[in-house]
């Protein structure tokens, strides 16, 4: 594949080379910057020149400080390239041409007029080596974004750089931080809360980043019908893991209790009836929140007792004080906190096996004393059986 790509660029530049350097020698007085004595201006022809041998013929316009082109559309493009960086990045066996073609000065097409459209055309530099992240990423919300004209959606070089792509190494801080560059909002609730605490101050890399609810590269909108109804599912990867939860003394009965109750129930059933009709019921954050989730216990917390019928009532409006008390939560009821329920579970817990058991209990002895009757009036004679029978 990259042969395939360098073959083509190797094409590619030399057509480029022949159209830069033969009929038109373009408009140089145009420039901003003060043209440095290059064989290529000097000799005319541009034979002698090696564009592809390392970086150092592009460098020596490029790894100029304060080399800038202003705008068309107003703005600069800043053109200076570190050669450090890249020499630091993922991409230090690359040269400039094998992203850029072998395009010597004066180059070929256009310069860019405005500063985002290039990044956006530049894409597809990134896209030619990585096809599988650029296929995925078009079915996402950014490409999507971007298509119905929103230039500020994400493209490659927001997250990644251009001339300072790093490898990916498992660093979830990283991810949130750089999601957090645009969605400021979203990343200022976020680093308040339980998770965004323990990821980005703990350190805590249990903790869900931005990625791990959202996915990468082909981004879903999280707030369609299907992605509500699926959304306990996201928390359960981790609050039903019950080896990740007992590290914080977190119960994760409340996967199971969820379920259980009259909200879960509905929502697992609804999936599975019309999953592209949103369930009315709650779900984990219609009472938790989503990106402010704090502990429950915490007077910030959408759960906290004095903030839960504020909670309850975003869809049982006419609730009252005591109304949440009619919902145990996720916890076994115990004695202390919910007597009544307590109470009446073991109730049945204690009524049920003795009115079972005493069932139990008389059929068995109906039938055990018939069968003695029967037997005690066929033959007196045979009580060599057992003792018992003997005795009577
Ligand atoms: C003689 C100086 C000079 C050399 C050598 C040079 N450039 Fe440029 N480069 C410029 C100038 C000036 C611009 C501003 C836009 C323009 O005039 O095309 C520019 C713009 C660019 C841009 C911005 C987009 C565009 O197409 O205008 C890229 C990318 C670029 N150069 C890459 C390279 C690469 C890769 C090389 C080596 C193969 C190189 N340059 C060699 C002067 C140079
Ligand atoms: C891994 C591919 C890659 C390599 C290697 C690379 N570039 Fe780029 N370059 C890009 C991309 C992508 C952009 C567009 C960045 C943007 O503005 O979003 C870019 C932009 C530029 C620009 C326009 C100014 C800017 O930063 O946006 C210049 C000039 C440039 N590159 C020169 C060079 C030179 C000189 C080298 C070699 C020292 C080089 N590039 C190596 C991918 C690369
Ligand atoms: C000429 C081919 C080529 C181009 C163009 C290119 N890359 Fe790469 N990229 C590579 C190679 C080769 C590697 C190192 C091997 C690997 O890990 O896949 C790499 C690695 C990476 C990695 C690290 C992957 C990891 O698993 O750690 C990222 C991220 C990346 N590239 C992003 C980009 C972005 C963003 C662009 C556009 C600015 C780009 N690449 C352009 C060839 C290319
Ligand atoms: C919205 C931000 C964002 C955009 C846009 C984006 N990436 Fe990524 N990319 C990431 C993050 C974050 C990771 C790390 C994923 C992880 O830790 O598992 C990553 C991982 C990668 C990797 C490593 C392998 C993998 O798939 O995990 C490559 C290669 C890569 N991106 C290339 C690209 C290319 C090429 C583009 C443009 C077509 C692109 N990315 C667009 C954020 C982004
Ligand atoms: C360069 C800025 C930028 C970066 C970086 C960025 N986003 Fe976005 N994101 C946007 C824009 C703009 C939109 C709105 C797109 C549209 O018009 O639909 C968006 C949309 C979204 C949406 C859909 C929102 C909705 O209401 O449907 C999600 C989810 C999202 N981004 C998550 C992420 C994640 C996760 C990351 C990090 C991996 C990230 N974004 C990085 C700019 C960015
Ligand atoms: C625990 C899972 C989880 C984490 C972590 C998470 N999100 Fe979300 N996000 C969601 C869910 C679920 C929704 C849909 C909420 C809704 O429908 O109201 C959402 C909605 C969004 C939206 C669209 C609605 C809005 O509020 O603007 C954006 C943008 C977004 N998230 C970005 C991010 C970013 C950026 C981060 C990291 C700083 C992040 N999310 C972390 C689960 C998560
Ligand atoms: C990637 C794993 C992961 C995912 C996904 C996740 N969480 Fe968590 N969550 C944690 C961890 C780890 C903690 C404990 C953090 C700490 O206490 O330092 C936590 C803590 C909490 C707490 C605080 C519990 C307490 O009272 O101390 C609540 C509430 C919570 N999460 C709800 C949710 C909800 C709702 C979702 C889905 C929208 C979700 N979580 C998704 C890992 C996750
Ligand atoms: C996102 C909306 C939503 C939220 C938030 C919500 N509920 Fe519900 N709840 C419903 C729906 C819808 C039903 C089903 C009503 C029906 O079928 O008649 C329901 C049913 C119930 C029932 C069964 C009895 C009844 O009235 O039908 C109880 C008890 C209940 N909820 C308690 C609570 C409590 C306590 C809270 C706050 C901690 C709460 N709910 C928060 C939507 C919600
Ligand atoms: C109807 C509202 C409601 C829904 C829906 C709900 N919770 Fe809760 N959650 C609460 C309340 C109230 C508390 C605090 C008291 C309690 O545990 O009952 C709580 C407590 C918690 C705790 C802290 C437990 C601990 O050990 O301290 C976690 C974690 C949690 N919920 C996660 C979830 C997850 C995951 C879901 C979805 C599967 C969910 N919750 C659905 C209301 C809700």
């Amino acid at each position: 594949m990259r042969r395939r790509i360098v073959a083509f660029l190797m094409g590619a530049g030399l057509v480029l080379i022949y159209m830069s350097f033969s009929p038109a020698q373009s408009s140089a007085e145009d420039i901003v910057f003060e043209h440095p004595a290059i064989p290529a201006q000097d000799g005319g022809d541009g034979d002698d020149i090696n564009v592809t041998g390392d970086n150092s013929y592009c460098l020596l316009c490029h790894s100029r400080e304060n080399f800038v082109l202003e705008l068309e559309g107003g703005g600069q493009l800043d053109l200076h390239v570190s050669p450090d960086a890249l020499a630091n990045s993922v991409h230090y066996e690359l040269g400039c041409v094998d992203c850029h073609g072998e395009d010597a000065f004066p180059h070929v097409g256009e310069p860019p007029t405005d500063a985002r459209l290039y990044s956006i055309a530049t894409t597809t530099i990134c896209t030619t080596c990585h096809e599988e992240q650029g296929e995925s990423l078009v079915d996402g919300v950014h490409a999507r974004g971007l298509a119905n004209g929103n230039l500020r959606a994400a493209v490659c070089t927001d997250c990644h750089g251009a001339h300072d792509v790093q490898e990916i190494e498992d660093e979830p801080q990283l991810a949130a931080q750089v999601c957090g560059t645009c969605h400021t909002t979203v990343f200022a609730e976020y680093e308040q809360s339980v998770h965004g605490q323990a990821l980005l101050v703990n350190n805590d890399t249990n903790a869900p980043t931005c990625i791990d609810c959202h996915g990468v590269h082909g981004i879903n909108t999280p707030t369609t019908a299907q992605a509500r109804n699926r959304s306990p599912e996201l928390c359960a990867k981790c609050h039903a893991d019950e080896d990740l939860m007992e590290e914080y003394g977190i119960t994760t009965n409340v996967f199971n209790s969820y379920l259980s109750d009259f909200h879960g129930t509905t929502v697992a059933m609804f999936e599975q009836a019309d999953s592209n009709v949103a369930t009315n019921k709650a779900v984990c954050y219609d009472c938790h929140g989503v990106h402010n989730i704090t502990p429950a216990d915490d007077s910030k917390s959408q759960v906290a007792k004095e903030n839960l019928l504020t909670t309850c009532q975003q869809c049982h409006p006419n609730a009252t004080t005591d109304f949440p008390d009619a919902w145990v939560g996720h916890f076994e009821p115990t004695a202390e906190d919910n007597p009544l329920i307590f109470g009446v579970n073991w109730f049945y817990r204690l009524l049920i096996p003795t009115v079972l058991g005493g069932f139990a209990v008389l059929v068995a002895s109906d039938i055990f004393s018939k069968g003695r009757r029967a037997r005690s009036g066929q033959s007196h004679a045979h009580t060599d059986e057992g003792g018992d029978n003997g005795d009577e």
